[in-house]
């Protein structure tokens, strides 16, 4: 059982394995891109009902680029109809959506609609759901190091707290997740989040990410409640 008084603030997920789970099936990729996106909305609608603050998912990396032209499409094409559908339902149930990454390069009619999205439900304050989108961990460390060296600041006065105020992250204020979800059994950070998980508790599902269901979602948060994080830098 979830332990209501434990329920992490903020939780980061990298939705992995829809390409897997449509080879399985003979489909392709974009089919399994199309189930991650149900998933997707079930994992929304789950993290608001429990309380979670802030659900930050991976959906398009600065990596991701290399992948075929199709399949750039196909998820891009996705997303756009995701929040053509889901938009109503977000505000409705409060959720405030967020743009992590740099958006400028995404096919026009995606970016719209997420601006869109971000506008309709900007004075929301229930689950604030952030989508990583164009987002590399070190491109947003790189950025925040030009940011701040624009500003003429003296080397010595460049400091942790400086430098996260300048992440995506610091500025929208969100705050450092305590547990990471990766699914489909792999185990890397594949350039999420570098600078802001340095304490944070990992858990590894082996489920491809179109089969994450609220339920294993629950349990993921399960294996992190029971975890003795006395040790943690952080107390
Ligand atoms: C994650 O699933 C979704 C995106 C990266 C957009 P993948 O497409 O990486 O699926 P696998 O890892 O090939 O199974
Ligand atoms: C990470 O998954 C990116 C997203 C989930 C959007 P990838 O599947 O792209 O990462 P690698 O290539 O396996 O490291
Ligand atoms: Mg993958």
């Amino acid at each position: 059982m979830i332990q209501k008084d434990m329920i992490p603030v903020h939780v980061a997920v990298i939705m992995d394995g829809n390409g897997r789970w449509a080879k399985d099936r003979g489909l392709p990729r974009v089919a399994g891109h199309n189930s991650g996106m149900k998933a997707m909305k079930q994992i929304v609608k789950r993290a608001s009902e429990l309380g979670i603050g802030f659900l930050t998912v991976y959906a398009f990396s600065t990596e991701n680029w290399k992948r075929s032209e199709d399949e750039i499409d196909g998820i891009f094409k996705l997303l756009t109809s995701y929040v053509a559908v889901e938009l109503r339902e977000l505000d409705r149930n409060n959720v405030k959506v967020g743009v992590i990454g740099d958006i400028s390069p995404i096919p026009e009619r995606a970016r719209e609609s997420i601006e869109k999205a971000v506008r309709t439900t900007a004075e929301n304050d229930g689950l604030r759901f952030n989508v990583a989108l164009n987002y590399g961990g070190r491109d947003e460390i790189c950025r925040a190091l030009r940011e701040i060296s624009a500003t003429g600041i003296e080397p010595e006065r460049i400091d942790e707290e400086l430098i996260s105020r300048h992440l995506y992250t610091g500025k929208a204020g969100v705050p450092d997740p305590e547990l990471l979800i990766r699914t489909s059994g792999e185990k890397r950070l594949s350039n999420f989040l570098l600078w802001q998980l340095a304490y944070t508790e990992m858990v590894f599902s082996p489920v491809l990410w179109p089969d994450f269901t609220p339920e294993e979602f629950d349990r993921c948060i399960e294996e992190y409640q029971s975890r003795d994080r006395r040790f943690g830098g952080r107390k």
